[in-house]
């Protein structure tokens, strides 16, 4: 089963997809996250893109898809992604089944996650990540534990574009590429649209029931823990 889960910048993507991940143990694709270890590796593409990433823009449609292929073509992985993040517009969204179709997969349900612009400012100005573990906080909504060693204050980091004008600059790319790849999904019949505004676990609770729905997916599952891998 493969699953994209799109939205606005600080919809609750990367949130969701860690604990889909874990419950059914799939393989998450974040672009975002892998355009970030480009830059921390200081590799030829970190050093095109840094400027592109903290100005709110979407990278070119090539190094985003460059990146996609070199997962989607690893076996291990195959029938596991939920691409997170990806497509961004229509040429990536286009590209991604076609790249799919070559390694012998398809999608199986494309979740959107819907959050209004208001929301997302303070997801945003409020988010740190562990640099251990990669959990994702917030400190007005779901703020890191006490008494922790992993996330402790000093693990925890801010992103360089989660400023308040780079978070309205990304949401407004996020609009303006975003129609034509519901347009997309739609014709195909794999949208499901989930309300990104609910708390994180009822969030969870109704993602994990769509995926549940896919037909043929529980009985793999149930194969799967069988084997007791
Ligand atoms: P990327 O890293 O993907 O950023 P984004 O799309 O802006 O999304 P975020 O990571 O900010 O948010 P999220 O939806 O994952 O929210 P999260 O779960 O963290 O991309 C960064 C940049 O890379 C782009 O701007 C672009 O330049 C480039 N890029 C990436 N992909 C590309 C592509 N395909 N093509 C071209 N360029 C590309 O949650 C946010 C906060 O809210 C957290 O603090 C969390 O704790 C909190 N939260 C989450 N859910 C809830 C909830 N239900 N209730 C309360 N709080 C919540």
């Amino acid at each position: 089963m493969n699953l994209v889960i799109f939205g606005p910048p600080g919809a609750g993507k990367g949130t969701q997809s860690k604990f889909i991940v874990k419950k059914y143990n799939l393989f998450q694709l974040s672009t975002g996250e892998l355009l970030r270890k480009e830059i921390i590796n200081k590799t030829l593409i970190g050093s095109e893109i840094s400027s592109t990433m903290n100005s709110g823009n979407l990278v070119s449609d090539k190094i985003a898809s460059d990146l996609i292929e070199k997962f989607v073509s690893i076996n291990e992985y195959k029938n596991r992604f939920i691409f997170d993040g990806y497509p961004r517009n229509k040429t990536q969204a286009e590209n991604l089944n076609q790249l799919l179709k070559k390694y012998n997969q398809k999608i199986n349900l494309v979740l959107k996650l819907s959050v209004s612009l208001d929301v997302i400012k303070k997801r945003i100005i409020g988010r740190s990540v562990c640099s251990i573990c990669g959990k994702i906080y917030n400190e007005f909504f779901n703020p890191a534990p006490i008494n922790t060693n992993c996330c402790a204050p000093r693990f925890l980091q801010k992103r360089s574009d989660d400023t308040l004008d780079i978070s309205i600059t990304r949401y407004e790319t996020y609009e303006k590429n975003i129609k034509p790849v519901i347009d997309f999904y739609e014709e195909s019949k794999l949208l499901k649209v989930v309300n990104g505004e609910k708390p994180i676990s009822e969030i969870t609770k109704e993602i994990s029931a769509l995926i549940n729905g896919i037909k043929g997916w529980l009985c793999t599952i149930t194969q799967y823990k069988y084997a007791g891998t």
